[in-house]
């Protein structure tokens, strides 16, 4: 009897903790098994972050991961997918006629290019922060901050985490939209986190297929590590985003045509918070020196910095550390900025998605949707408050998008030379940062 109920306990496994009222304590020596997620619903339940990340199989991703490259390797183009191929072909025609002497740059970065021409003939924002290539080439500007005074643009890299629940919780609380770049393995592995991402309003944009120094691929790779992420987003949640984020601000002319041909903007930052370098092995950066940027970027706005134009924080969401950071510093950086947002209300674009039936908030629609709900007056909401912010919301109607907004974007010029010493410095650590999240991620799909 004990014995068939304890079978019948572990079959009907999704019973969650309430279940166990009423069972006289037996239920104590029951093994804890729960199902795996099978809903973004079922997944943003689960507390444990060990349990978060857990593997598990999603039909969605089963039944296409064969058309895909192999997750956490250098993106190529599989042999069977032609449309790709023939995509690539015309973008590389392109590149090789625009630029027909691009070569690839070291993957160390500027110290392993020694001799890089002093004049930055490929706009490598690597080197010295350049953001606005040459007009002639016909490439859109980066994005490196959001023109609105006194505000931020928040932005989230290294998603989706399968140990995300608790920070999405807390932005959800905050009623703080951000934007998240998504690592196409990632969402290969954690389609259910990446789900949420999306249907909690974030904004989604691609973060490449394996989180490389982008300038060190070849034309092929760069193509396919952007294509795949934009295609498995595309297959999983019905949308082509069209931002894009290089690992490191790894981005030159070539990198800058390829992203193009698949219409993807490029969006840096101002502000870094240098998270994902503390608690690293072999990395001098410190917890009390994250604490410090992040104070910076409050004393600037304070101090006045961003009162004529706005900025763009980095920070990751790659460790419980990175997102914990974010977590204690977002109420003060709420405070002391007008307003905090995703880029893309920032930027206005209020359909930021090729598909025009994706809306996202205006500047204007989010900052009022942020002063309905100050903090404290939250109310709690469900996995579907969301819907209007990924769905189809008439309300967008008659504000600017589109490609001529984003090539009037902003020049860079604002791209401090503090900011790119700081990259140049912190280059050769970055290696050991992104070795880590790649192996913890190898070691959940060999588990699948
Ligand atoms: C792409 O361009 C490179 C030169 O930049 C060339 O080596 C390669 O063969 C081209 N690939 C295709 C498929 O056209
Ligand atoms: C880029 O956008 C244009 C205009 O919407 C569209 O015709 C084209 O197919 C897009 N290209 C890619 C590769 O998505
Ligand atoms: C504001 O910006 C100026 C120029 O970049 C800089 O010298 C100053 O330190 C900044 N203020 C703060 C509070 O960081
Ligand atoms: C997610 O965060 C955990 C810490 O909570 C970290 O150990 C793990 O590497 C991260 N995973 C991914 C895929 O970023
Ligand atoms: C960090 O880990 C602790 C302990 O597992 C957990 O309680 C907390 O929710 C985690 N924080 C984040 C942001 O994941
Ligand atoms: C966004 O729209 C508002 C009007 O609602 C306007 O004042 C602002 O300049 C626009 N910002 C950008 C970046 O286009
Ligand atoms: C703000 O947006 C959320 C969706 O993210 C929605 O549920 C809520 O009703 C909006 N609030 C106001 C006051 O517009
Ligand atoms: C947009 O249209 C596509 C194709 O009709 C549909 O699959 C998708 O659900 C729509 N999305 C929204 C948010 O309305």
């Amino acid at each position: 009897m004990i014995a068939a109920l304890l079978s019948l306990l572990l079959v009907a496994a999704p019973a969650p903790a309430v279940a166990h009222a009423g069972c006289g304590g037996h239920e104590l020596i029951v093994p804890r098994q729960m199902a795996a997620p099978t809903d973004v619903a079922s997944q943003s339940q689960i507390k444990d972050p060990q349990q978060q990340c857990t593997p598990y199989q999603y039909p969605r991703i089963a039944a296409i991961q064969a058309n895909y490259p192999t997750i956490w390797q250098t993106a190529t183009i599989p042999a069977a997918d032609t449309a790709a191929r023939e995509l690539f072909a015309r973008i590389n025609a392109t590149v090789n006629e625009k630029l027909p002497n691009a070569g690839l740059k070291p993957a160390a970065g500027p110290p392993g290019l020694p001799n890089y021409d002093r004049s930055d003939p490929d706009c490598w924002w690597t080197w010295q922060g350049c953001s606005t290539p040459n007009p002639s080439l016909g490439i859109p500007a980066d994005v490196v901050r959001i023109p609105e005074p006194n505000s931020l643009g928040m932005t989230v890299d290294d998603g989706p985490n399968c140990s995300q629940n608790a920070f999405y919780d807390f932005l959800r609380e905050q009623n703080q939209k951000v934007s998240m770049y998504y690592i196409g393995s990632n969402v290969m592995i954690w389609p259910l986190q990446a789900m949420r991402g999306h249907q909690d309003g974030h904004e989604i944009c691609v973060h490449t297929w394996s989180h490389q120094a982008m300038t060190s691929l070849t034309n092929e790779q760069v193509f396919a590590e952007l294509y795949y992420t934009r295609q498995i987003i595309k297959d999983l949640m019905g949308f082509t985003s069209r931002c894009w984020r290089p690992p490191q601000g790894d981005v030159d002319n070539r990198v800058r045509l390829i992203a193009a041909g698949l219409n993807l903007t490029n969006i840096l930052w101002i502000e870094d918070s240098n998270d994902w370098r503390a608690n690293v092995a072999g990395s001098a950066v410190t917890p009390a020196d994250v604490d410090r940027r992040y104070q910076g970027v409050i004393d600037q706005a304070k101090g006045g910095n961003y009162s004529t134009q706005g900025t763009i924080l980095l920070s990751h969401q790659s460790t419980n550390y990175t997102m914990s950071t974010l977590m204690k510093w977002l109420p003060q950086l709420k405070a002391a900025f007008a307003h905090v947002v995703p880029v893309a209300s920032g930027m206005n674009w209020t359909t930021p998605y090729a598909e025009s039936n994706f809306t996202y908030p205006s500047f204007a629609q989010i900052i009022a949707n942020q002063s309905a709900s100050a903090p404290g007056s939250v109310s709690a909401s469900g996995p579907s408050a969301s819907v209007s912010i990924g769905g189809n919301n008439a309300a967008a109607s008659g504000s600017v998008t589109g490609t001529a907004s984003r090539s009037g974007a902003p020049s860079g010029s604002g791209a401090g030379s503090a900011a790119s010493s700081s990259r140049a410095a912190g280059w050769r650590s970055s290696e050991v940062g992104t070795g880590g999240v790649v192996l913890a991620a190898v070691l959940a799909w060999a588990a699948l």
